[in-house]
């Protein structure tokens, strides 16, 4: 018999208005003194998201917890030491819980097709209090305990919250409680990252706009929220809308779509400290209305919000709108790392869409520690696809779009097994295995896999590609109409058989790391009849179908090609990418890879023209109208300034920033040569344009670095490996060094 982590706790409701955030409180004597406490632990979880606090004080650092899971299969709860609060007061204690509608009843999704998982939220809370004298004592929710309405008199993560300080000084009439019955069998421990605070920034800008808006800039483009400490007079509301970007000199609130973003704050009358937890936003610029007097650049601060992470992956060079793409990548990440994998992190979406990640996870894991964070996210992928009706990959995980109602004139198909989107179920693992060579994690994620080729191998037709079925194809290629972001120069065939390719090669590999070796030798011969089909099909004399820079780059990087044609693919790829005069031609499908195919078959030259263009559309575009996050589109702004027409056009959407992943192993050089980075290849590739670049990657075995630099002398490069490392440094020229441990310092004729 399994015993209830969260024992004789019930999940308690109240009779609130929707908008409210009801708080939960009890007030308990405790068997022995304060002084004798030994250890107190707060377990907690929420269908919503809830905040504890101890004698008035916060229980934990952590905010919007439980955070975003597939609650139907998994609902992780807390675990928060708080001997220190509980032994330090005096007298009874006094436990409280705001709840939140948070992503439970969130409203989550677009097209008017909002959905949630439930219109009932509540919170379960168990307290163990260990004394000196080794008794215990455990406080539990259950319909004993009281409620209010908190200070929170609306909250939606996309709309905003209401604080309305009044409330803390009248507490108002107490709300029904009533006890819930939820599935216990869902909930587990948290393995994933927590929430919390990360940078606090203060504005580097406040005006009038030409309307007579009040505005504040930040200086980056950040996820999380204001807070302030403030006094005027009782009643008195302080509005705060967010937004990315201007336009016409206030707020481009447009992309918003649906999302209100919009906070509002009623003062006492005494001085009130405010701080929105309830919510997120995504935005660099705030318009604030109702201050009582004069805003000043130290009247309020932006507070930065993540799930934890590690920072591993550094990078510098010697162009500094490069140095800003990377900046923007990381950011990028921070920023939709909030407990799940998201698009983008501002307008009506906000979703974990896969193949967004599909497209970034290489990046993402060098930057991040993101071991545990995927790792967690991948489970919910499993469920997820477990419980879905064809056992395909959901487009969003968790997927919430299946309660959606799409409005009668929405083409949402019921898309089963999108490449890209459905391959992250492979493509993802394989990024962390790669990262952090984890075999027991890898066995975790392999049903998954298994699942995600089980559902393509429907959509292959008897020629052997997959070619059946609806693609997504390579989404937002530069070169599409605003409003047809999949109609793309590629086609979405020979996108979606090169895929299977990759995915059916890496299950093969995982499945003999596992031990799977029947599953193995079936993913082998997918692999190999992929292979066929895919030349025998689509390249005639090295032209790949529809010969756009898309499709050589994934047929390139993945291997699906024969060696002359892969020779000849390469060629035909640099000139593609020089008569496009360097601008970019990719979109999701082939962004990752097109510098890589460039660099892998010898054309380094145009890989790095390619890297250092500036004009619209290119990577290094966006840095110059100001970016501080990797867009969504290539000119999710125009060089006029105004915003991309399209419905979609996020200023923070990680996916075409994965080009990262090949300035970190290309430019700088650092290569994982054993799972895990148990053996590391130095291997940088100098080109034209960059004169230094220096690159560092903390891994389990410890800080990797590589730092050279080009001038007429030649090519000198310094490389430090931990103790006992081993690594092999290759240069320019050919040469090849094995080395273990220590500083290396190397040069070559350049
Ligand atoms: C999201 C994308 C996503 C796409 C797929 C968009 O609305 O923002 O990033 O992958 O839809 O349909």
């Amino acid at each position: 018999m399994t015993t209830d982590p969260l024992g004789n706790a019930r999940f308690i409701t109240a009779r609130a208005d929707r908008d409210v955030a009801p708080r939960f409180s009890t007030e308990v004597d405790l068997d022995r003194p304060r002084s004798q406490v030994t250890a107190a632990v707060l377990r907690a979880t929420a269908h919503g998201v809830y905040e504890a606090r101890i004698d008035g004080r916060p229980a934990s650092d952590s905010v919007l917890d439980p955070g975003w899971t597939a609650y139907e299969w998994r609902l992780p709860y807390q675990e928060h030491d708080v001997s220190d609060l509980v032994a330090s007061g005096e007298g009874p204690v006094r436990l409280d819980l705001v709840l939140g509608n948070g992503w439970y009843r969130g409203d989550l999704g677009f097209a008017a097709a909002n959905a949630n998982y439930g219109e009932v939220i509540s919170v379960a809370a168990l307290l163990d209090i260990a004394y000196a004298d080794g008794s215990s004592q455990r406080i539990t929710t259950d319909a004993s305990w009281s409620a209010v309405a908190s200070d929170t008199t609306r909250n939606s993560l996309y709309d905003g919250q209401t604080i309305d300080a009044r409330r803390r000084f009248d507490e108002g009439a107490p709300l029904g409680v009533r006890e819930v019955d939820i599935d216990r069998t869902t909930l587990f421990q948290q393995s994933g990252p927590p929430v919390l605070r990360h940078e606090i920034i203060s504005p580097v800008a406040i005006w009038t706009s030409p309307s007579g808006r009040c505005l504040v800039d930040f200086g980056q483009n950040l996820v999380g929220w204001l807070r302030f400490t403030v006094q005027g007079a009782e009643g008195t509301e302080i509005e705060i809308r967010h937004a990315e970007v201007l336009e016409d000199g206030e707020l481009g609130i447009r992309p918003l779509r649906a999302a209100e973003a919009r906070d509002v704050f009623i003062l006492s009358g005494n001085e009130d400290s405010f701080e929105p937890t309830l919510t997120f936003h995504g935005f660099r610029y705030a318009e604030v209305s109702g201050w009582p007097g004069e805003l000043a650049v130290d009247s309020l601060e932006a507070v930065v919000v993540h799930s934890e992470m590690r920072r591993t992956g550094h990078f510098a060079c010697s162009e500094p709108l490069v140095n800003q793409l990377v900046h923007n990548s990381v950011w990028g990440q921070k920023g939709n790392f909030l407990s799940v994998p998201t698009d983008c992190p501002q307008r009506d979406e906000r979703l974990g869409w896969t193949g967004d990640l599909a497209a970034y996870a290489a990046s993402a894991c060098f930057q991040f520690d993101t071991a545990d964070f995927l790792d967690d996210w991948l489970a919910d992928l499993l469920v997820e696809t477990a419980h879905s009706p064809d056992r395909g990959v959901p487009l969003v995980i968790p997927d919430v779009l299946k309660y959606a109602d799409f409005p009668a004139d929405f083409s949402m198909p019921p898309w089963a097994a999108a490449a890209i989107w459905g391959d992250a179920a492979i493509w993802v693992p394989q990024a962390l295995w790669i990262a952090y060579g984890d075999a027991d994690r890898l066995a975790a994620q392999y049903p998954a896999m298994k699942l995600h080729l089980e559902s393509v191998e429907r959509y292959i037709s008897p020629t052997g590609l997959w070619d059946l079925g609806h693609q997504l194809g390579d989404w937002l290629d530069p070169d599409a109409p605003p409003d047809q972001p999949g109609a793309a120069k590629a086609d979405p065939h020979v996108v979606a058989t090169a895929c299977l390719y990759r995915s059916a090669t890496f299950a093969a590999e995982a499945a003999t790391i596992i031990g799977e070796t029947e599953d193995a030798a079936r993913w082998a011969e997918l692999a190999e009849r992929t292979r066929t089909a895919f030349n025998a099909h689509y390249v005639d004399g090295g032209i790949v179908t529809s010969d756009c820079a898309t499709v050589y780059a994934l047929a390139i990087v993945f291997g699906v090609l024969d060696d002359d044609d892969r020779a000849f693919a390469g060629a035909r790829l640099a000139e593609i990418v020089r008569d496009a005069d360097y601008r970019v031609t990719t979109g999701f499908a082939g962004t990752p890879f097109v510098t890589w195919a460039l660099s892998e078959t010898g054309h380094v030259g145009e890989a790095y023209a390619l890297l250092l263009e500036t004009g619209c559309p290119s990577w290094l575009y966006p840095v110059t109208m100001g970016a501080t996050t990797v867009w969504e589109r290539w000119d999710s702004m125009l060089p006029d300034g105004t915003i991309n027409a399209g419905e979609m056009t996020s200023f923070n959407h990680y996916a075409l920033g994965a080009v990262a992943d090949w300035i970190y192993q290309v430019v700088g050089g650092i290569r994982p040569a054993a799972p895990g980075y148990g053996r590391v290849r130095i291997q940088p590739v100098p080109g034209p344009g960059i004169t230094w670049a220096e690159t560092s990657y903390a891994s389990a075995h410890g800080t990797v670095s590589a730092a050279w630099r080009t001038d007429e002398g030649g090519f000198a490069l310094e490389v430090a490996l931990p103790d006992g490392l081993p690594a092999e440094i290759v240069l320019p020229d050919g040469r090849v060094e094995q080395v273990v441990g220590g500083v290396h310092r190397l040069t070559a004729a350049h």
